[in-house]
């Protein structure tokens, strides 16, 4: 914390700072309860933000993918502050960045609080890399006059552009201006650095430069947040969070079910029940009718063979984002073992059999993927107890 955000508001505006919010979750970066985002044109009024619920926490590299005009950028644009939404609320380092805050007082807050990048890095193109690097502590007044330049020059010499520091951005590489425009994003050393589509205009050796320095940014304690269209970098995130026509998708469903269509998750994230078991209760017992496809939200459950006159012998052992129940619905029969929570409390989704089995019908490539987990299981249960498992 510098002494520049200690600063008090103006006593005549009392609240156009923003203000803490004091049952913001601790471990959380950014939250946002409940947003909505209208836009009007001349057809009329349409939502592009249809409630959005999320939490990211401290240290965390998130990405968020979702097709073109899912609502990606106006989602990062509320936790900018570049927009504001119609409704909800966005807690941003524990911060609420819109309930009666001036504009002019959410820039100064955005400037010392986040790192901001853009696919096209909008350097200025009369400065240069050095005056633009050097551009946002200028604007917020932070670090001493004579260590700007020396800050800056460090910033270049992270991202490997020390020798061009004195360059116009016209005479770099598209690359090397946006690892410039990264480097002017950390100016100011913010803890959360956005991203709206940072490597969507580069080759692939400077996307992966790029990424590169990001995941040095999380080593470090900081947050990343970054929309990208590229899913050889969302395999790189620890997270990664897909938005459908303005709604998120239920991180379990697309963990469980990577292959099933953005709006076939939604879809599911809308039909899904929540339930909880205790350790070692049992979830389905052997020769139940199987009524629903489960997936683990969390905690572990074992897959049990109980033979009469033998001791029990655990199959498998499943855990967060793995599925069961789906050897049932695909061969339409009863549960073949019983299946338990662990030792820990475990969470399901549930999706009933009718809703699974006609989404089904609709992805050849997810009935492909789920069948392949159903061969390898069967042929375990096939060790396990050969007189009762068909082929
Ligand atoms: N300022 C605005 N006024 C009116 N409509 C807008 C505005 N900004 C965005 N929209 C509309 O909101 C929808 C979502 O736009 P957004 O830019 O958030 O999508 P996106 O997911 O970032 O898409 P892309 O992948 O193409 O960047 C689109 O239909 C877009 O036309
Ligand atoms: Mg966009």
């Amino acid at each position: 914390m510098t002494t520049a955000t200690k600063k008090r508001a103006p006593q005549t505006q009392p609240k156009a700072a923003p203000q803490k919010v004091h049952d913001a979750s601790p471990e959380a970066i950014i939250e946002m309860r409940g947003i909505v985002k209208k836009f009007s044109n001349a057809a009329g009024e349409f939502t592009v933000l249809k409630g959005v619920d999320l939490m990211i926490n401290k240290g965390e590299f998130v990405s968020i993918v979702g097709k073109s005009g899912s609502g990606k950028s106006t989602l990062l644009n509320m936790i900018t502050g570049i927009d504001h939404p119609t409704e909800g609320q966005v807690i941003v380092n524990h911060t609420d960045i819109y309930t009666g805050v001036s504009e002019s007082a959410r820039s100064k807050w955005r400037g010392k609080n986040l790192g901001i990048v853009f696919q096209f890095f909008q350097l200025l193109p009369m400065l240069t890399l050095l005056e633009n690097v050097m551009l946002p502590m200028d604007y917020v007044d932070m670090y001493d006059f004579d260590l700007r330049p020396v800050r800056a020059l460090a910033l270049l010499e992270m991202v490997g552009l020390e020798k061009f520091a004195n360059k116009l951005p016209v005479l770099v590489s598209t690359g090397q201006q946006q690892l410039a425009a990264i480097a002017r994003a950390m100016a100011c050393d913010p803890p959360l650095l956005i991203a709206d589509e940072p490597t969507g205009n580069l080759d692939t050796r400077s996307a992966d430069t790029i990424i590169h320095i990001f995941e040095h940014f999380v080593e470090q304690g900081k947050t990343v947040v970054m929309v990208t269209h590229d899913p050889s970098l969302t395999s790189r995130t620890d997270r990664n969070i897909i938005l459908s026509d303005g709604e998120l998708i239920d991180e379990t469903v697309s963990r469980s079910l990577p292959q099933l269509r953005h709006r076939h998750m939604l879809e599911f994230t809308k039909l899904v029940q929540r339930r909880f078991y205790q350790p070692k209760e049992t979830i389905l017992s052997r020769d139940e009718t199987v009524s629903h496809f489960f997936m683990i939200r969390k905690g572990n459950v074992e897959v049990v063979l109980q033979k009469p006159r033998s001791k029990e012998t655990i199959l498998s052992r499943l855990g967060a984002h793995e599925f069961f129940g789906d050897i049932e619905l695909l061969r339409g029969g009863k549960s073949i073992a019983n299946v338990r929570a662990g030792s820990e409390p475990v969470e399901v989704l549930m999706i009933p059999r009718e809703d699974f089995s006609r989404v089904m019908d609709e992805s050849p490539i997810t009935v492909e993927a789920v069948s392949k987990i159903v061969q390898k299981r069967l042929e375990q249960h096939r060790m396990a107890d050969p007189r009762r498992v068909k082929r």
